[in-house]
């Protein structure tokens, strides 16, 4: 990981590497993804001279020349009306780009895929390395997994040494629940082994993600108060003020839970609450991520109602702007029960945390975007200055975005002869600090990873489905429940609905604005 390379020379080297020279063959290559994410991503990549040769393959269904998914990459990388400047050194790119037609379920594609890498093989070096990503709708995973290994796609190397390698990149959703992640990953390890599946979860390719860990293991000072003797609570935010952006299709049967809560939300709380690893090493990351899921208590269904709120915004204001509300809009059932906003409160039974409520919210059309975790220390023993004000606690507020940095927030003597007591932050800017650099985008920072071979900042089998398992509760309470207030309505440019301010504030809490 580059962000803790000043702390190990070994990680410095390793994010400098220049990967092999690789086939990546994305599977729903003229999908939403492959426009706004992957193509980009790689193009800037090879534009940074972080990889060194590059070969894409597109796979999907429509008919279309090599020369036509060019043109259309051209536009989603560049623009309807790029300069000269850009074009020419797209051209050169977009040389390694070809397309290759199939039904996803259609044999005889899969051979036509084979002969395309064995051409890019010869005329490009690609030396029989494969990066397969999954980038279509994820019905279509499993039958794409079998057929590589039927038809002989798949060597089974994550590392080259038997001449080529291949590896795979899913994207989420993984699964929808608990059994199907468990079979998708049954299906994956038949053709492939674990070293060489990558489950893709963007909020791990985020700068200020990463950050946590260096916070947190290459600081002397926080790591001894990061325990149930000195923290109070945590709360973790994911708070977006769009709505469902013309996905209702994929939202309607997601939900906040399956979409926000099951993946980016459980990286957060793993990387805020793990023990520290014994390396920066992709197994030694994971195994403490999934020791916190493991510990992290399971809802009874008689629990689930008192400790997770799960809402739907309504019409309303953001700014000046007039929302409608989550039912009108289009694509989505006039009677949908989706969930587009959850809190809850997890608790970690482990000796670090015990005791220690974790308070996680997200959701949609809230009033701001912002992404933070807040940590709350306990109070001073005692007060000594009664009547002067400054009861806030100590908050130290990691904000992963926007405005990424951390500050931390104590108590000072205002000026005067009076002795009043005022909160005051100290704070830490990534943009004052850093300035803009040449950092890499999420999916960048992922994609080349997963050509280095590099699979710390991917998700590993147990913990995907440790976190369904921690889920399955909530998910069975929403899919079961008859009751009128599941989800309960929140208007649009508001905090979530009221229920999550009595869930908080039950336990002698209260959320924070961010
Ligand atoms: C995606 C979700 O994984 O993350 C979206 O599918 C969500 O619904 C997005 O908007 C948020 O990502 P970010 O990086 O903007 O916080």
């Amino acid at each position: 990981m580059s962000v803790v390379s000043a702390a190990s020379p070994r990680d410095a080297v390793r994010s400098r590497r220049t990967p092999d020279p690789c086939a990546v063959v994305i599977f729903g290559a003229t999908g939403d993804l492959a426009h706004r994410k992957l193509m980009p991503a790689l193009y800037r990549l090879a534009r940074l001279g972080r990889i060194a040769s590059c070969a894409v393959v597109g796979v999907a269904r429509r008919p279309k020349t090599d020369e036509a998914f060019r043109a259309e990459m051209a536009e989603a990388v560049l623009g309807p009306s790029p300069p000269a400047s850009a074009r020419s050194a797209w051209t050169a790119f977009a040389q390694g780009l070809s397309y290759v037609q199939a039904e996803f379920g259609d044999a005889l594609a899969y051979d036509r895929l084979r002969d395309a890498l064995d051409r890019l093989d010869r005329e490009r070096g690609t030396a029989g390395n494969r990066l397969y990503y999954l980038a279509t709708a994820p019905a279509f995973y499993a039958g794409i997994v079998r057929r590589l290994g039927e038809h002989g796609l798949v060597v089974r190397s994550a590392s080259g040494d038997a001449g080529g390698w291949a590896r795979v990149v899913v994207e989420k959703p993984f699964g929808r629940d608990l059994a199907s992640a468990h079979a998708l990953n049954g299906t994956l390890r038949d053709v492939f082994r674990e070293a060489q599946i990558y489950r893709i979860d963007h909020y791990l390719g985020k700068e200020t993600v990463q950050n946590i860990l260096v916070f947190r293991f290459a600081n002397g000072i926080f790591e001894p108060l990061w325990n149930q003797h000195f923290i109070d609570h945590v709360q973790i935010t994911v708070a977006e003020t769009v709505g469902v952006e013309g996905r209702a299709g994929y939202y309607e049967s997601a939900g906040v839970v399956r979409d926000i809560v099951q993946n980016h939300m459980m990286q957060l709380l793993t990387l805020v609450a793990m023990e520290a690893p014994v390396a920066f090493e992709a197994d030694e990351v994971r195994e403490e991520k999934v020791k916190v899921l493991r510990a992290a208590r399971r809802l009874s269904s008689d629990d689930v109602a008192r400790h997770v709120v799960l809402g739907q915004y309504s019409r309303g204001t953001i700014g000046d702007e007039q929302i409608p509300g989550y039912l009108q809009e289009p694509g989505v059932a006039p009677d949908s029960r989706t969930p587009t906003y959850a809190a809850m409160r997890v608790l970690v039974d482990n000796w670090r945390w015990a005791g220690v409520p974790f308070f996680l919210r997200s959701g949609k059309r809230l009033p701001k975007r912002v992404t933070e975790i807040a940590v709350q220390f306990k109070r001073p023993p005692l007060p000594m200055f009664r009547g002067a004000g400054g009861r806030e606690p100590n908050l130290l507020a990691l904000r992963i975005q926007p405005d990424e940095g951390i500050s931390l927030r104590f108590v000072a003597k205002a000026p005067g002869t009076a002795m009043t007591l005022r909160p005051v932050d100290m704070g830490f800017a990534y943009a004052a600090a850093f300035g803009e650099g040449e950092e890499l985008s999420e999916y960048e920072r992922l994609l080349l990873d997963c050509m280095l071979g590099d699979a710390t900042l991917f998700t590993r089998r147990d913990e995907v489905e440790e976190a369904w398992s921690l889920l399955a509760p909530v998910l069975t309470w929403w899919d079961a429940t008859a009751a009128p207030s599941v989800p309960v309505p929140y208007a649009a440019g508001t905090w979530g609905p009221d229920a999550a301010r009595t869930l908080i504030e039950r336990d002698g809490r209260r959320w924070r604005t961010p």
